[in-house]
């Protein structure tokens, strides 16, 4: 096995648990608005969404964090995957080019599916991989979608990391007319801008994850594997709030999926109020995973679910996709962007 890269990999689950968060989480800047003439049954209220071609049994996921490290990284995501089957959500597993390079990591992603024969699972890969790889990372989970990750700082960052981007769009675009489940394009925690959403979406693309800053931050992730830090960048990115507002102002038919700080089911439910059809969790429920094992993660689920359903309830919302016309305020950080970025525009 290479050594390096698995070393990374666990460094990598290592240093995203244990890095400091930000002080202020953006979603704080958002405030629902209390209605209080409730009058669902909160044993009717379904969690059932869809967002274009997905039909998810709920709106929240595992969003994509590992696989390629050995045996290591096979127990997690044989434990997430188990987790994700018992409370009936999506799981993303982590970048599978460690596995298209060397074949004998591909166990560590299979797991999943063969945990979760009938669950909604993503395949991952970089911006650089081909068609052809995107195809096997596909076909190695049966994957009912594909997400691409987008990560400039965080290989700029890294020591070993790319620095030559000049293949990304083509890559993509092959990707794009060459696979026909839903392609999702996700960032890790810097965001994605309004801009960048019209150029994926002119390129053929219906499906983002913002991957916002706010949770876990890449940057300070790097940096702690660096001998002399590039620190000016660990508040680089755009917050996952501001970045749902963004993308979500461009096109009907766009779908957006949040992540990137969402630390419960009413930060989910704030998601889903700014525009967003599902919200995806990484680092904070490996942290449940990790420190207090499988069951613990279930129960998190359960809570986290419990937590979206009583927002539901308050406001009236039977379904998810009602909470997008329910009423909030931005206050802070997150209504000065909004004034500058979005508001000017409409
Ligand atoms: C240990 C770890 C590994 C990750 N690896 C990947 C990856 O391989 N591909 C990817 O697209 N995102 C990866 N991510 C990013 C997450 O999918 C997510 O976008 C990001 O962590 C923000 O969500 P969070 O604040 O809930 O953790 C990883 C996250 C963690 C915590």
């Amino acid at each position: 096995m290479d050594m390096s890269r698995s070393k990374r990999k666990i460094d990598h689950i290592r240093h995203a648990l244990g890095h400091e968060r930000e002080i202020h989480n953006h979603f704080d800047d958002v405030e629902i608005v209390h209605q209080s003439l409730a009058r669902l049954d909160f044993n009717q209220i379904s969690r059932t969404t869809n967002a274009g071609e997905l039909n998810l049994s709920s709106p929240l996921f595992v969003n994509a964090m590992t696989g390629g490290g050995g045996e290591e990284t096979k127990a997690i995501n044989r434990d997430l995957a188990i987790a994700a089957h018992e409370t009936g959500i999506a799981m993303a597993v982590g970048s599978q080019m460690s596995a298209i390079k060397r074949p004998e990591e591909r166990s560590t992603y299979e797991v999943v599916r063969e945990m979760n024969p009938d669950g909604k699972v993503f395949a991952n890969v970089g911006s650089e991989a081909s068609l052809l790889q995107a195809k096997e990372a596909i076909a190695m989970l049966k994957a009912d979608a594909l997400q691409i990750h987008i990560n400039t700082l965080q290989e700029l960052i890294m020591p070993e990391g790319d620095r030559d981007f000049t293949q990304r769009m083509h890559h993509i675009q092959q990707i794009i007319d060459g696979v026909e489940i839903p392609i999702i394009i996700k960032e890790v925690g810097y965001g994605i801008s309004k801009e960048t959403v019209r150029i994926l979406y002119d390129m053929g693309i219906r499906y983002v994850d913002v991957g916002g800053r706010g949770g876990t931050n890449f940057s300070k992730v790097e940096n702690m594997r660096r001998e002399r830090p590039f620190s000016s960048f660990n508040n680089w990115g755009i917050s996952t709030p501001s970045s749902i507002l963004e993308a979500v102002s461009e096109y009907e038919d766009l779908h957006v999926f949040a992540s990137g700080g969402i630390r419960s089911g009413l930060d989910g439910a704030k998601a889903m109020i700014l525009g967003a059809q599902g919200f995806g969790m990484a680092g904070g429920l490996l942290k449940v995973l990790v420190n207090e094992g499988k069951d613990a993660l279930v129960e998190e689920i359960d809570h986290i679910h419990k937590e979206f359903k009583m927002t539901m309830m308050l406001l009236n919302a039977s379904t998810p996709s009602d909470l997008q016309k329910k009423p909030y305020v931005l206050t802070g950080a997150t209504k000065e962007w909004y004034d500058q970025r979005i508001r000017v525009n409409l």
